[in-house]
């Protein structure tokens, strides 16, 4: 295995060197344009996949997906092979597209990140190839929720998460994000059940079961989606609306009600909008992201249904990810600061835009503090090369890059080149960037490229390859970094220390908080309180029961650093129930070393586990080392 990657990788040196041009581009006109892709056994400077015709079925009962991709190709003269990465697929047959003549095909052999390549021969007039195949229970991309894990408890529930390099694992594919294609599909579900895909959608269950989708636009296959279940549709503006299972909608069309707005705002930064919709689909819990930024329907996890819009940043996140993402994307999974560090940027600037700057500034300061914590973490550790914002993530999965180094670090970078040539210079620039690069995938090199070509003027300090150098291919933070502050976080200080003093809970000046300032005064005290402290809280602000997702995981912390056994059960049943990631970690972290924990943590992971994506699973495993 190890011998054939090194073997892609030597001649795609060579056609690398071969070509005169750094820029990435889809087409074929000039087939040397690729750059390699760690990650994905593709060849696209022979042979690239153009057009995607999937038709697919889905079973509950099997708990498979089956069908056939069709995909349209082009070649480069002289290819005699496509390959496609598949990674838990079966293959039942390939035919050529126009002739439906039979064509052999072979599956390479298997390595557990990237999967097996597929194949197929190419005579001198195959443009179109058919694929039959089926998913598999290992197909991880696809979480097959039974019933009791949705909120109507009577269906069951189908979505796909195929970001970094799990499409493969439900579709043929050319899983690279360099890779580009327009796609259409049909999908056939039981009746009853509505089925959404990152295209155009439905927006009611048609009694047949039966759905035809579109993607004009050229995706990346990490951009691939499908999700089906009882759901239903309410609509929050011209272009945006919302999917939720019947029992949440309201509540979720409550909380979202400002996307609209956003998108407007977001338009107004860095130029028209060009998904044509803009929805967003309410997931059951298990859902191991906050967001996925799938093109023209982005997926939520339910934990950011607040009741009170505080964590609505997450949509602007997603929202922000169709220009810097979706619209121009990270050629390679070692360039992913260019999709997360940008999304970062922009949502800032988005919800700056609708609620000002005070409330983006506290966004960003508890994003500073997530990065420090990170480098921290990281110091002296084997993972310190991995504080780059440029990864080398070869022979690694790209999981393994999805860190607070590629959202916090490279906002800090793009912050710096905004404050360097003012908003104005920069904003102007950064409109130039997506337009320019729009339906293209980029490097780090281009980026660092054209901010000397456009944004510095020359002979400034700037103006040298050294400052970029530290920022980006040095590891921990640069010597000018300079951390953001918040008016409204720095006045939590007080109280926070007053509090540890003795200062009863219920004087503390806490009229007008908002979930942020709660988020940063228990991130201040967590650590240091005592057991009466704890039931103080409990008792005045009620977290064990808060209904705020990032409140209660920063208070479960807290409870089982200090053995505050009230919040026990309400640990469990939230770990039973909600699949994100980005809360299970610390909550499991915390567990280990606890001593109250220590002998059961296996024990409520082996039931908790199973209402997990294979995403979280995987973490989990790792860090419990099952
Ligand atoms: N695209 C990411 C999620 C992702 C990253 C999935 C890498 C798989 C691999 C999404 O846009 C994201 O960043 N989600 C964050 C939201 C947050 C930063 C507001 C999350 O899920 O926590
Ligand atoms: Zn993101």
């Amino acid at each position: 295995m190890k011998y054939s990657l090194i073997l892609f990788a030597g001649c795609f040196t060579i056609i690398g060197c071969q070509s005169k041009s750094s820029k990435v581009t889809n087409n074929l006109d000039h087939p040397a344009a690729y750059v390699y892709d760690p990650h994905s056994y593709a060849q696209p400077n022979k042979a690239v996949v153009k057009h995607l015709n999937l038709e697919l079925e889905v079973s509950f009962e099997k708990e498979q997906l089956s069908g056939i991709a069709t995909w349209e190709i082009q070649t480069a003269s002289g290819a005699d092979t496509i390959i496609f990465d598949t990674h838990h697929l079966i293959i039942d047959k390939v035919l050529s597209g126009s002739s439906d003549e039979p064509i052999k095909f072979l599956l390479g052999p298997y390595n557990e990140i990237l999967g097996q390549p597929l194949y197929i021969p190419l005579n001198r007039d195959v443009s179109s190839i058919r694929i039959y195949y089926h998913t598999t229970p290992e197909s991880a991309a696809l979480q097959w929720l039974k019933p009791e894990q949705t909120a109507g408890k009577k269906h069951p529930f189908l979505y796909t998460q195929s970001q970094a390099i799990l499409a493969r694992s439900w579709v043929p594919v050319q899983d690279s994000p360099g890779i580009r294609f327009t796609y259409q599909a049909r999908v056939k579900t039981p009746r009853g059940y509505l089925a959404l895909m990152s295209a155009r959608n439905p927006q009611k269950i048609n009694p047949n079961g039966i759905y035809q989708f579109e993607q004009s636009k050229p995706i990346p296959a990490y951009l691939l989606a499908l999700s089906v279940g009882v759901l239903e549709f309410k609509k929050l503006g011209e272009r945006c609306g919302v999917y939720a299972e019947p029992e949440l909608l309201n509540q979720a069309a409550f909380e979202l009600e400002d996307v609209e707005k956003m998108l407007i705002a977001a338009e107004k930064l860095y130029g028209p909008y060009v998904w044509e919709r803009y929805d967003v689909l309410v997931l059951p819990p298990a859902f191991p992201f906050g967001g996925m930024e799938n093109p023209m329907l982005t997926f939520a996890t339910p934990t950011i249904l607040a009741g009170d819009k505080s964590l609505i940043s997450l949509i602007a996140h997603e929202m922000a990810h169709s220009w810097s993402g979706n619209l121009v994307t990270n050629a390679t999974w070692n360039d992913f600061w260019l999709n997360e560090g940008f999304t970062v940027y922009f949502e800032r600037r988005i919800m700056e835009s609708l609620y000002g700057k005070e409330y983006a500034d506290m966004l960003a300061v508890l994003g500073h503090q997530d990065l420090i914590n990170t480098i921290e973490q990281l110091k002296n550790s084997d993972k310190w090369q991995d504080t780059r914002l440029k990864l080398t993530l070869d022979g690694h999965d790209p999981d393994d890059g999805v860190s607070d180094i590629a959202y916090e670090k490279g906002y800090a970078l793009l912050v710096s080149l905004e404050k360097r040539v003012g908003r104005k210079r920069w904003d102007t620039f950064l409109n130039r960037w997506f337009t320019e690069h729009a339906f293209t995938s980029v490097t780090t090199e281009q980026f660092i490229e054209f901010v000397h070509k456009h944004l510095f003027r020359k002979g400034s300090d700037w103006d040298k390859k050294s400052h970029f150098h530290e920022w980006v291919y040095e590891p921990g933070l640069p010597a000018n970094y300079q951390p953001p502050t918040s008016v409204r976080l720095d006045s939590t200080v007080a109280e926070a220390l007053a509090f540890l003093k003795g200062k009863p809970a219920t004087a503390l000046a806490v009229k007008n908080w908002t979930s942020h300032e709660w988020q940063y005064f228990l991130r201040q005290i967590k650590e240091q309180l005592s057991a009466y402290q704890m039931a103080e809280l409990d008792q005045a602000f009620h977290f064990t029961t808060t209904g705020n997702s990032e409140i209660a995981v920063l208070w479960f912390e807290a409870a089982i650093l200090h053995h505050y056994t009230p919040a026990y059960p309400a640990i469990e049943a939230f770990l039973k129930q909600v699949g994100r990631r980005k809360f299970l970690v610390p909550l499991y972290t915390a567990m280990i070393k606890s001593t109250d924990w220590q002998n059961r943590v296996k024990e409520l992971y082996h039931h908790a586990r199973k209402n997990y994506h294979a995403v979280s699973r995987k973490t989990i495993d790792e860090l419990l080392q099952i």
